[in-house]
């Protein structure tokens, strides 16, 4: 998330706040129905003022926790994405040991063997100090993307590996199993932020296991 500062900074914080403290009230006003209704509880039924005869804590406080409920739910559900957990990983399978050269006991070298993206102008290190190597069949540049909601798919430059869910290690060597999310450039579908600028890049996980199709389908996430 893009930091603020400044004005907007400070715009941010004061709704922020206002927010919070919004929903400490609504938590007390919980605390406070549910505390009361136990003082109800103990005076009988006759007692209770005609003018109270329609009010329901319990109903009311079900209500409240309901609102807060479907707040956290809202918030949790906010970074939600179409596959939430992925068979993982093991290195044994991620990465290939490579024997060359004349010793035979430090074996450093690994050879990526799933599917990859290295941005463009990438050169490869010199040999001693190149670790991992990522084999140019198994490197990508584009991906089918398919929006949710129009069904549609694409065929979009990727421009980033954001997040694999196997590692950070993976995610910088830009190793793309099911699950990952890329950056991908939807320029060409004409979206618009609602400031009217046009968006380049969008996030989308990647659902199927590219190093066996020999593509990538991924699922725009909106
Ligand atoms: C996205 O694609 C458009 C048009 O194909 C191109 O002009 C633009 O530079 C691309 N953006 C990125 C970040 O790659």
């Amino acid at each position: 998330q893009a930091q603020l500062l400044g004005a907007k900074g400070k715009r941010f914080a004061k709704k922020r706040y206002a927010e919070k403290a919004q929903m400490k009230k609504t938590l007390k006003m919980h605390d406070e129905s549910s505390s009361r209704q136990k003082v109800d509880d103990d005076v009988e039924e006759g007692a209770i003022p005609s003018y109270l005869l329609d009010r329901d804590p319990t109903q009311r406080a079900k209500v409240l926790s309901n609102t807060i409920k479907q707040k956290r739910k809202e918030k949790a559900g906010k970074w939600d994405v179409p596959l939430p957990k992925v068979r993982p990983v093991a290195e044994e399978e991620m990465f290939k040991v490579l024997r060359t050269g004349k010793r035979k006991t430090k074996q450093w070298k690994r050879m990526v063997t799933k599917a990859t993206f290295v941005g463009p102008g990438f050169t490869r290190k010199p040999p001693k100090y190149e670790r991992f190597i990522r084999p140019t069949g198994l490197r990508f540049t584009k991906a089918h993307v398919t929006h949710p909601e129009l069904k549609c798919t694409f065929n979009l430059d990727i421009i980033s590996v954001k997040k694999n869910p196997n590692g950070p290690m993976y995610t910088s060597l830009g190793v793309m199993t099911r699950g990952t999310i890329i950056e991908v450039n939807v320029s060409e579908l004409g979206l618009v932020t609602p400031a009217g600028k046009v968006v380049w890049g969008k996030y989308a996980q990647v659902t199927n296991n590219p190093e066996n199709d020999g593509c990538i389908n991924a699922v725009l996430l909106v």
